[in-house]
């Protein structure tokens, strides 16, 4: 089936999102892209803030269609040169047509082109209710949308838990969530490592998307703060899912003492310390996700001298760890990490230059990682650059 979506604050990795998970993505326009899969769900995507479903018939004939009740519509017209007025046209002229047949319609009021996602959520656009529907157009192309990023969950899910740190930097769910889709497909169940838990975000949404999780951190504290958010969530969110197979975490172990019960079953988390540039990982690591040692957090840019001491400090950190990994997982293992880049006087951030050293390593460096997937708040100083690599 073919979808449309459209694409978060940040396309291009919106855009790698996608295209790790699903086939024949292409940029339709700056914010569009379309793909083809057999499902889809945006609760899964941290990416896109709208799917919608390719409509086969006319949008007048899918809307007769539509059961018997008061039909709610909005239009989204994402057409290049598209305005507010061209979107309350489409919708004004589809309502006509319809109370002429003798259907009753109301129309969600457009205050630009498209609807905005707070707007289609609250109008309850979501594609969860028959008779109200977002109808999206793509210049000649008509969808229908099936999905709104739930603003509301991610933020409950971001703010409710009960460790949280600034010092650590607070990882968006929605920006996890990419992190682990980065590593493409994997089947339900896949064991993923954070070695860089913190307080275990990339755990919790890894969790949620039904992968068992593995987090360790060089910090007592972390790896503290991890557990207390990872049993909140296992029994709020995941009660009903997983109920009673959340086995109880094994106390902290020190490092190199991390190995779990040898025949036992496999549990659906486990965090302990450990340091990521020498810790021994009890397999299986089907995929590798984190977000890295990322420097010390700043408030103004930093001078040369001590962006020079942070890159040496963050890079020995992340080259120590992907070195110690290498010999620990098999070939075509996705590890994909953020790592920092810092921004410069010129309003450019520079990234750090390790790409030829970790393909000498002996992985695989994706080219959209080479040409760089930056995701940072504006004139936030400390961004995260992206990287994707397969063991080779
Ligand atoms: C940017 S934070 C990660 C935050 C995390 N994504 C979260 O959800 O809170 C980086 C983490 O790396 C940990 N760290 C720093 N050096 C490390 C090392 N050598 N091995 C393992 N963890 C390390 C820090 O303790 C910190 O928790």
């Amino acid at each position: 089936m073919k979808y449309l979506a459209v694409l978060g604050r940040e396309p291009q990795i919106s855009l790698a999102e996608l295209s790790a998970l699903y086939s024949d993505v292409k940029q339709t326009s700056p914010n569009l892209a379309t793909f083809t899969t057999e499902e889809v769900s945006i609760n899964r995507l941290g990416g896109s803030l709208k799917i919608a479903q390719a409509i086969e018939a006319t949008p007048l004939e899918f809307l007769r269609n539509l059961p018997e009740g008061k039909i709610t519509l909005g239009v989204s017209d994402y057409s290049k040169n598209a305005s507010r007025r061209s979107a309350t046209t489409e919708a004004l002229k589809l309502k006509k047509i319809l109370v002429r047949h003798g259907r009753s319609v109301r129309v969600v009021e457009n205050k630009d082109a498209f609807l905005s996602t707070a707007t289609s959520l609250h109008n309850g656009l979501s594609g969860k209710n028959d008779r109200k529907i977002e109808l999206v157009k793509s210049n000649s192309n008509w969808y229908k949308v099936v999905g709104i990023q739930d603003i509301d969950a991610y933020a409950k899910r971001d703010q409710a838990r009960p460790a949280r740190d600034a010092r650590v930097g607070m990882l968006p769910p929605k920006l996890a969530q990419i992190l682990i889709n980065l590593c493409g497909p994997l089947p339900k169940g896949s064991r993923i490592l954070d070695p860089f838990c913190g307080t275990g975000v990339v755990l919790q949404e890894a969790l949620l998307m039904g992968y068992q999780v593995y987090g360790t951190d060089l910090s007592e504290r972390m790896i503290d703060y991890s557990t207390r958010n990872i049993e909140w969530i296992s029994k709020s969110a995941l009660e009903e899912t997983f109920a009673g197979r959340c086995r109880e975490r094994r106390e902290p172990s020190p490092v190199k003492t991390g190995a779990r019960t040898p025949g036992s079953e496999k549990a659906l988390f486990e965090i302990c310390v450990g340091d990521a540039t020498s810790f021994k990982w009890q397999p299986p690591i089907d995929a590798v996700a984190c977000e890295s040692y990322l420097g010390q957090p700043m408030s103004q840019i930093p001078s040369d001298l001590k962006l020079k001491e942070q890159q040496q400090e963050c890079g020995n950190i992340i080259l120590g760890f992907l070195k110690n990994l290498s010999t620990q997982i098999k070939s075509n293992t996705p590890v994909v990490i953020a790592i920092p880049a810092w921004l410069r006087q010129n309003a450019t951030y520079e990234r750090l230059k390790i790409l030829d050293d970790i393909e000498d390593m002996g992985y695989n460096v994706s080219k959209s990682s080479r040409d760089g997937l930056l995701y940072h708040r504006e004139k936030q100083i400390v961004a995260r650059d992206i990287i994707i690599l397969r063991k080779n």
